[in-house]
């Protein structure tokens, strides 16, 4: 990763912020979320293991303000600690990133229960713990390739008693070649993590050109894998957790001029975010929208009959 030299990541800021299309008032807050570092909000995930009436043992914000919010996900008000309470240990629920959930939400508007699943990104369990919340898991697989964070998968997914879910540590090229078809494929990318700044947590260089072109390479790759596991009818989530378009909306892009078949999903939940850097459905939230660091998010479907069973 490159960096700016020092003293000028004021610049590379503001090549972001132009480069993103802000008005004022989002330029405004997004350059003071990451300078602050206080824009994080955590959520919770109600896991497979809680019974279907559990509630958290700490106060909850209401939903009202989140309109997108899956329905076993709750936001602790601002000072709550659910990682300090016993239930956390026991598996009750899964913490994570609130702008994680509005990523995942946009399974919404999967109108069927997938039948085989595959979280190519999986670790440490995030977006698959979202896929258990909106959806019974019947044949998942959650891959990882670092062993060591693919070991942390492991732990959180036997701690929440994630059902009918193997852990693999394939490569996406290993998957892309495999044969293996899926009726819905996770790639929560690896990005250059922009967004970590807003909460508090220093990433030198992921404003720098070297660090996000070579992350869209990487995506880029990962997905033309992706791609090929996706069943005729089945979807792909695309997400990331860095703000550079060229991480986000141009790799969307590339992927639909390049691979026949897929179409970007609207997702009617989340239109209030459509992308004004994209000419298909494509969302993006930023930390003047009040639901933490932010994200991007898009979901391809491949044409076809979905014929898995
Ligand atoms: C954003 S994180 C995934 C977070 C996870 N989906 C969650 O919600 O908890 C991206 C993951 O991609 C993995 N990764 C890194 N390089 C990769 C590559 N070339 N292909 C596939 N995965 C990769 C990282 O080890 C990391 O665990």
């Amino acid at each position: 990763m490159s960096a700016d030299a020092p003293g000028t990541s004021g610049k590379a800021e503001q090549r972001l912020c132009e480069r993103l299309r802000l008005r004022e008032h989002e330029e405004e807050v997004l350059l003071h979320a990451m300078h602050a570092g206080d824009a994080g909000r955590q959520a919770v995930v109600l896991s497979p293991r809680a019974p279907k009436d559990y509630e958290p043992p700490f106060s909850c914000a209401s939903s009202e303000q989140f309109p997108w919010l899956p329905a076993r996900v709750r936001i602790p008000e601002v000072g709550e600690s659910p990682t300090r309470h016993a239930d956390h240990a026991a598996g009750m629920y899964y913490v994570l990133d609130l702008s994680s959930c509005w990523e995942g939400s946009a399974l919404s508007t999967l109108t069927q229960t997938p039948q085989r699943s595959l979280d190519l990104c999986a670790a440490p369990g995030g977006k698959t713990m979202l896929l258990a919340a909106q959806f019974e898991l019947r044949d998942h697989t959650a891959n990882e390739v670092n062993a060591a964070r693919r070991g942390i998968l492991r732990q959180n997914a036997e701690l929440c008693g994630l059902p009918n879910t193997r852990i693999t540590g394939l490569r996406p090229d290993q998957w892309g070649s495999s044969g293996e078809l899926f009726d819905l494929v996770l790639v929560d990318a690896p990005c250059s993590g922009q967004s970590l700044l807003c909460k508090g947590i220093k990433n030198p260089g992921c404003l720098g050109s070297a660090a996000v072109q070579g992350n869209a390479k990487r995506q880029r790759g990962i997905l033309l894998a992706a791609v090929r596991c996706v069943a005729p009818g089945g979807h792909l989530l695309y997400s990331t957790c860095t703000y550079a378009p060229e991480e986000n909306e141009r790799v969307m892009a590339y992927i639909l001029r390049r691979v026949d078949g897929f179409t970007a999903c609207e997702v009617p939940t989340l239109t209030a975010y459509q992308s004004a850097l994209a000419d298909f459905p494509a969302y993006r939230l930023l930390p003047h929208h009040g639901a933490g660091t932010g994200g991007f998010c898009c979901l391809l479907r491949r044409k076809g009959n979905n014929n898995i069973i």
